[in-house]
């Protein structure tokens, strides 16, 4: 089959769409014929070897949406020809083995594009704001870098809590499709200090909760930005990783949690279960719209690196796998 490797940590001309074995489904695992995966920022810098434990040689991609092409011994619930997504690591080939834990049925109304767009987005907001900072209805909360994968999605999902939601963006047009996702107060935190608009916005009382993903650049003001009793959820380090702050956030009770899905303890039993019982009828609804801002074909993976780089995107970049 056919698969993106990358066999030596570097630039772009470190992928290689080549030819790999088909692989054989473990118990407990699926194999599924993948006909869209999800690019994620975190795959850059898999490829450029700054990402942690990441060893060579290894196959990109994380996340796909197909239809299950094996089942391997143990396996309830899945039949071939299963329409399924979910994470995945090696996504990025004609088929992928997932563990059966973490995949869900496609629901009907998606296609396999916009399902490719849910899973790592979609379950690390679920996680921060259900599963962490346990968001409520008319909790104030503060979405850096909104027009994200992962921001995309928390928007939606704060807005489905019954919450007032401020996103910031580097670029104006990122915060005008931002708006039409219900985003209540829009910063372009390149040119204000979101800090203080949020102050103003909020008549002084702040955030409740705090979506950091860019670290280094605006820790500072996002700190300034929490309430009392504020909770900060780190999920992200795209702006750096060295963040320096006063001890003073307890005089305010700030709580700040930092999160993993993939290593957390409450991510499967918790984060997984509520998204399939409650998130996934919210798709097939249309209540939630997975955000696909460009679809590629999986030759063009090259050229979804460099869009994550420019930093234009809205959601997520999907690569179709096949016809
Ligand atoms: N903890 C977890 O379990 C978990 C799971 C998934 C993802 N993540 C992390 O979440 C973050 C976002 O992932 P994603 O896939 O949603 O990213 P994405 O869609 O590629 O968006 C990243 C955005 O971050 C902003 N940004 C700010 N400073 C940046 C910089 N120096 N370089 C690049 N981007 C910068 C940009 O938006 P603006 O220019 O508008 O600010 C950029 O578009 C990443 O750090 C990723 O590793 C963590």
């Amino acid at each position: 089959m056919k698969a993106w490797q990358v066999r030596e940590f570097g630039d772009l001309d470190s992928m290689h769409y080549t030819d790999v074995p088909i692989p054989a489904p473990s118990a407990g695992e699926v194999r599924v014929k993948v006909r869209a995966s999800g690019m994620n920022f975190a795959e850059t810098r898999m490829r450029a070897g700054t990402y942690s434990g990441q060893e060579i040689p290894f196959l990109l991609g994380m996340e796909m949406a197909g239809t299950v092409d094996a089942v391997g011994a143990g396996v309830a619930g899945f039949e071939h020809g299963d329409p399924v997504f979910g994470r995945a690591r090696g996504a990025h080939s004609e088929y992928v083995c997932v563990d059966a834990q973490h995949l869900f049925h496609k629901p009907a109304k998606l296609t396999f594009e916009q399902a490719a767009a849910i899973p790592v987005g979609w379950l690390t907001a679920w996680h921060a704001l259900r599963t962490v900072a346990q968001g409520q209805s008319g909790n104030r909360v503060l979405i850096e870098a909104v027009a994200s994968s992962v921001g995309s999605a928390a928007l939606q999902i704060a807005k489905i809590q019954g919450c007032w939601v401020a996103g910031t963006a580097s670029r104006d047009d990122k915060l005008e499709r931002a708006a039409e996702y219900g985003l209540d107060a829009a910063y372009n935190y390149k040119r204000e200090n979101f800090a203080e608009r949020l102050l103003r916005d909020t008549d002084g009382a702040g955030a409740d909760i705090g979506m950091m993903t860019i670290g280094e650049e605006t820790a500072g003001q996002l700190f300034d930005a929490m309430g009392n009793c504020g909770r900060i959820v780190m999920y992200g380090s795209t702006g750096g990783r060295q963040v320096c702050f006063s001890l003073n956030i307890g005089v305010r009770n700030i709580e700040l949690h930092s999160m993993s899905i993939s290593t957390s303890p409450r991510f499967m039993p918790e984060t997984m279960q509520t998204f399939a019982s409650e998130a996934l009828p919210l798709f097939d609804s249309g209540v939630f719209r997975p955000v696909v801002d460009v679809v590629l074909p999986i030759r063009e993976l090259r050229r979804a690196h460099e869009m994550i780089d420019e930093r234009t995107h809205f959601g997520k970049i999907v690569l179709m796998v096949g016809e």
